[in-house]
């Protein structure tokens, strides 16, 4: 069998989607694009030799009778009206995150895959898809270090640009621990604090770079996320989970050591691409199986309204220095 995708949103990630879903995974196939830019579908079609279908408007698409499935890597404020378009039309839909940029919108998106009484979304949340995030589960799933009591974690970028602004450490980098960690300790958050240690001189000025987020959750477990998007050394995501009987630590990405020049040594990524690009190829091809055998078992549409709740209150931590809680509504029988 195989799935007819159409994509909305043939930017970066979206022609990374669409290279995956053509030359990488199986049972897919990509037959219709649709971008604001129409030159954007164009290249894709040539760069990767496509047979697809260029709309001209996403609601379009979204209907067209070839189309079973929908792959929606558009911006950000756009994601909202598609998911739920793809929603009414009945059709399966993987939206990059955020899958809305308000909590409401994500539990507008909620309450619609609800009423249609089937799950139909998956979000680009791919961390859970990481091989070495996977182990670190089932190492404390296993027991074995006893119950997790503290976390500490790091997302850390060689340097971002002068648009990259402070509330942009939550919504577009914390965001993935936020939702990695909700799924690595089944577990909810119920507060935040953000503080903000000496700032380094490579950041711009109006940004505040590093900072710290300090988040507790419902069974008390206490986490600490540095961000630092300007620490001028690599991409590096440390993840440190402190259990009661012993540690247990993210692996670190695959990497040759050398013993040149009296130095031992090995390499650090600098490309964030690259850090999760085996975890993006797993998170498509789950999505592409579970619409094909009608059981989605992806991060949810709930998992994006989380991860929104979430960052909500970080942000809000981040403008008054409060501990401010964070609430969550009892998570629905049809999430369970
Ligand atoms: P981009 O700017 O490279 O591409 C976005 C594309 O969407 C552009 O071609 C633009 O013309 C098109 N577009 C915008 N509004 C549209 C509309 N109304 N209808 C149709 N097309 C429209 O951005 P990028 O980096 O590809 O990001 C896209 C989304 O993917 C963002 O939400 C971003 O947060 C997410 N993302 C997720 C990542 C992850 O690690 N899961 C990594 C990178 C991006």
């Amino acid at each position: 069998m195989t799935l007819n995708i159409g994509v909305i949103g043939t930017g970066a990630i979206g022609r990374e989607h669409i290279r995956r879903c053509s030359q990488v995974l199986q049972h897919a196939r990509v037959v219709a694009l649709n971008d604001i830019n129409r030159n954007n579908c164009e290249q894709v079609i040539s760069e990767l030799g496509l047979q697809a279908e260029i709309y001209d408007n996403a609601h379009d698409l979204i209907a067209a009778p070839e189309v079973q499935a929908i792959l929606v890597t558009s911006w950000g404020p756009t994601h909202e009206e598609f998911v739920l378009a793809a929603i009414k039309a009945g059709k399966a839909v993987f939206c990059e995150k955020p899958l809305a940029v308000t909590a409401q919108g994500c539990m507008n998106i909620v309450e619609a895959e609800i009423a249609a009484g089937k799950k139909m979304v998956q979000v680009g949340f791919m961390r859970p898809y990481d091989s070495g995030y996977r182990a670190l589960k089932a190492v404390i799933d296993g027991g074995t270090l006893g119950e997790p009591l503290m976390l500490h974690c790091a997302h850390r970028n060689p340097a971002v640009g002068d648009a990259y602004t402070t509330d942009m450490a939550i919504t577009d980098t914390l965001i993935h621990e936020l939702d990695v960690l909700r799924w690595l300790l089944n577990d909810d958050y119920v507060s935040a604090q953000v503080i903000y240690p000496r700032k380094t001189r490579h950041a711009s000025s109006h940004l505040k770079d590093p900072q710290i987020v300090l988040l507790e959750t419902a069974k008390g477990i206490r986490i600490d996320v540095e961000i630092f998007v300007n620490c001028a050394y690599g991409y590096d995501i440390q993840c440190e989970v402190v259990g009661e009987s012993g540690i247990a630590r993210l692996p670190e990405p695959m990497s040759v050591q050398t013993r040149h020049a009296a130095q031992l040594s090995t390499g650090i990524l600098t490309d964030w691409k690259k850090r999760f690009i085996a975890a993006y190829d797993v998170e498509l091809q789950d999505f592409i199986n579970n619409v094909l055998s009608g059981n989605m078992t992806g991060p949810s549409a709930w998992d994006g309204y989380a991860a929104a709740v979430a960052a909500d209150a970080c942000v809000a931590a981040q403008n008054n220095g409060d501990i401010v809680p964070i609430t969550m509504p009892p998570r629905p029988a049809f999430y369970c």
